[in-house]
């Protein structure tokens, strides 16, 4: 091969492999090439898995494509006729031999990692009873509903107790679709699934998470952000206490998190403008609508508690005379 040739081959690929390394730094952390910084014992596996598998494909990638530069450039045609015939090959026992054998090597010394780190990724350890907690998590259009062990509710924020083992139970109503609950610092994507219970767990450290929904469940899939506040045990305890009285705080979340995703008071929107519409204070009405359901609307409160109903009340009756032109 020419030097010029070889020079130019080189050149490309020692810029293109720059590129890619200053791109996988420039997204370095979260949202990028990597998953997000691991905050759970389950994620660390994942990431582990991750960065294992990693290592093949990216020097399988980084082979490929050099090969791919290098051929493109030797074998061009250059001043040869279009109707040139290449010199004919016919198999090389050698060859065929270490492309079968090398993937296969590849694919076990995967497949073992891979089988050795999942049976820790399923099992929740063994905790204490003091410090188990366990939150059912429940998928609607479209909104994440939370429901703590004395049966306080949130919606699209999570509190959780930290550095304790906090057991999930992922669903949906049999009324509502699939979604799909994932908060990719804990790990793994959990399928909340109409009428099944998936169960996983997480220990994670003071601080605010992001999840989201990740199967497409309809107009607004993707409006179903969540986050996952996890704050010391006293401060989790305090919060359900008090979030099992209901009242306007859970209002606002529900109007938030339920109505908003597809209402504005002062312009139409997914649906109609709200503002100013005395049903907004009528709880009598508002709870007839929200467990049916009418038109497009699905039904969003089918089975919510009268308190649910009392909280959402209190907020938007502030509505139901201001707000817009309704
Ligand atoms: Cu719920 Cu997508």
């Amino acid at each position: 091969m020419p030097s010029g040739v070889r020079r130019f081959a080189l050149a490309t690929l020692a810029t293109s492999t720059v590129a890619l390394l200053t791109t996988v730094a420039a997204y370095a952390g979260n949202g990028g090439f990597l998953p997000g910084e691991p905050h759970s014992p389950n994620a660390h596996r994942v990431h582990t898995a991750f960065i294992f598998v990693t290592i093949f494909t990216g020097i399988i990638f980084v082979g490929v494509e050099a090969a791919l530069v290098l051929f493109i450039v030797k074998y061009r045609r250059g001043k040869r006729p279009r109707t040139a015939e290449g010199p004919q090959i016919h198999g090389s026992s050698r060859l065929e031999i270490i492309w079968t054998v090398v993937p296969v090597v590849i694919l076990a010394v995967i497949g073992t990692f891979v089988f050795i780190e999942l049976p820790g990724i399923t099992d929740a350890p063994k905790a204490a009873a003091a410090d188990q907690t366990r939150v059912q998590i429940s998928g609607r259009q479209f909104y994440w509903q939370f429901t703590y062990p004395n049966g306080a509710v949130s919606i699209d924020t999570l509190v959780a107790p930290a550095d304790q083992v906090v057991n999930e139970e992922i669903s949906a109503p049999t009324w509502d679709v699939i979604h799909s609950w994932w908060v990719p610092d804990f790990g793994g994507k959990y399928d909340a699934i109409p009428g099944r219970v998936n169960k996983t767990w997480f220990k994670a450290p003071t601080g605010t998470y992001e999840a989201s929904c990740y199967e497409l469940c309809g107009i607004q899939h993707a409006a179903m952000h969540a986050k996952v506040k996890v704050v010391p045990r006293a401060q989790y305890d305090a919060f359900i206490a008090q979030r099992a009285q209901g009242g306007v705080a859970l209002g606002q979340e529900e109007w938030q998190g339920v109505c908003e995703k597809c209402h504005r008071l002062d312009h139409a929107y997914i649906g109609p403008a709200l503002g100013g519409k005395a049903l907004l204070a009528d709880r009598k009405a508002i709870e007839v609508l929200l467990r049916n359901g009418q038109g497009q609307m699905p039904s969003v409160g089918k089975d919510w508690t009268s308190q649910q109903f009392d909280a959402l009340i209190a907020y938007t009756k502030q509505f139901a005379k201001s707000g817009g032109n309704g």
